[in-house]
C-alpha cells in the first residue's frame, strides 16, 4: 500500500511530537499514526504497510521505551516475517545524562526488524551529536534518526526535516488523486 504507517512508543511526549512532525512533513494525508500504548494491537496492522517509521526513545540504561517491550516479546516469539517491508526508526534520547548507552533503542529496533527480513533504511550522520557510546552506531553512522530534546531541542526540526529528505528515496508513490 502507498500509505505510510507510523508506530511509536513515547513517555514524556518527545518522541511523539517528532512522530506528528514527520507525518506533518511527508503528508498527513498519506501517514497513519500509531501509539504502541493506545493503538498497537498485533503485527498485522503494522504488515498492512509496505513503508513503516518506528519511533522509540531510550529507557534504562539502552533500552526499548516501555511500550516497545511487549511486542518485541512477541516479535521475537511469534515471528511475523517481514520481508518485503521497508522500515526506518527514529527517537529520543539525552546524550548529557545518558550518553553512554544514547538512543540505543534504535539498534535494537534494526536488529530485531531485520531479523524478521525488513529493509532498514534512513542511517543519518553521527556529526554534530555528543554522546560516548551508542548501540545505534553502525559503521560511523547512526541507523536512524536520533534527536534529544531535552538537551539541544533547537536541532530537533532540522534533523527531522534533513531525515524526511534521506527517506523521499524510499517513499511509496503517492496515489493519485
Ligand atoms: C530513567 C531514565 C533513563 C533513560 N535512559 C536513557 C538511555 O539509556 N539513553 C538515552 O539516550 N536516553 C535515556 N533517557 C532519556 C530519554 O530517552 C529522554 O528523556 C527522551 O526525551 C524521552 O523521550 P519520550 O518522551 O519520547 O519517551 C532516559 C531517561 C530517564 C528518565
Amino acid at each position: 500500500m502507498s500509505r505510510i504507517g507510523i508506530f511509536y512508543g513515547s513517555s514524556s511526549g518527545v518522541t511523539k511530537a517528532a512522530a506528528e512532525k514527520l507525518a506533518g512533513f511527508l503528508g498527513e494525508d498519506r501517514c497513519d499514526l500509531y501509539s504502541m500504548e493506545e493503538d498497537f494491537v498485533d503485527f498485522d496492522e503494522m504488515l498492512d504497510y509496505d513503508f513503516l517509521l518506528f519511533g522509540c526513545s531510550t529507557w534504562g540504561s539502552g533500552e526499548v521505551q516501555n511500550d516497545w517491550r511487549d511486542p518485541l516479546l512477541d516479535l521475537d516469539n511469534d515471528k511475523p516475517d517481514f520481508s518485503g517491508k521497508t522500515i526506518a526508526v527514529f527517537g529520543a534520547g539525552d546524550y548529557v545524562s545518558h550518553g553512554e548507552q544514547f538512543v540505543s533503542a534504535l539498534g535494537i529496533l534494526y536488529d530485531k526488524f531485520k531479523a524478521r527480513g525488513a529493509t532498514l533504511v534512513g542511517s543519518f550522520p553521527t556529526e554534530g551529536y555528543t554522546y560516548k557510546y551508542s548501540f545505534a552506531e553502525r559503521d560511523g553512522q547512526f541507523v536512524g534518526l536520533p534527536f534529544d530534546d531535552i538537551n539541544e531541542a533547537d536541532k530537533t526540526e532540522a534533523r527531522l526535516q534533513a531525515w524526511v529528505e534521506v527517506l523521499q528515496a524510499y517513499l511509496p508513490e503517492a496515489e493519485e488523486a
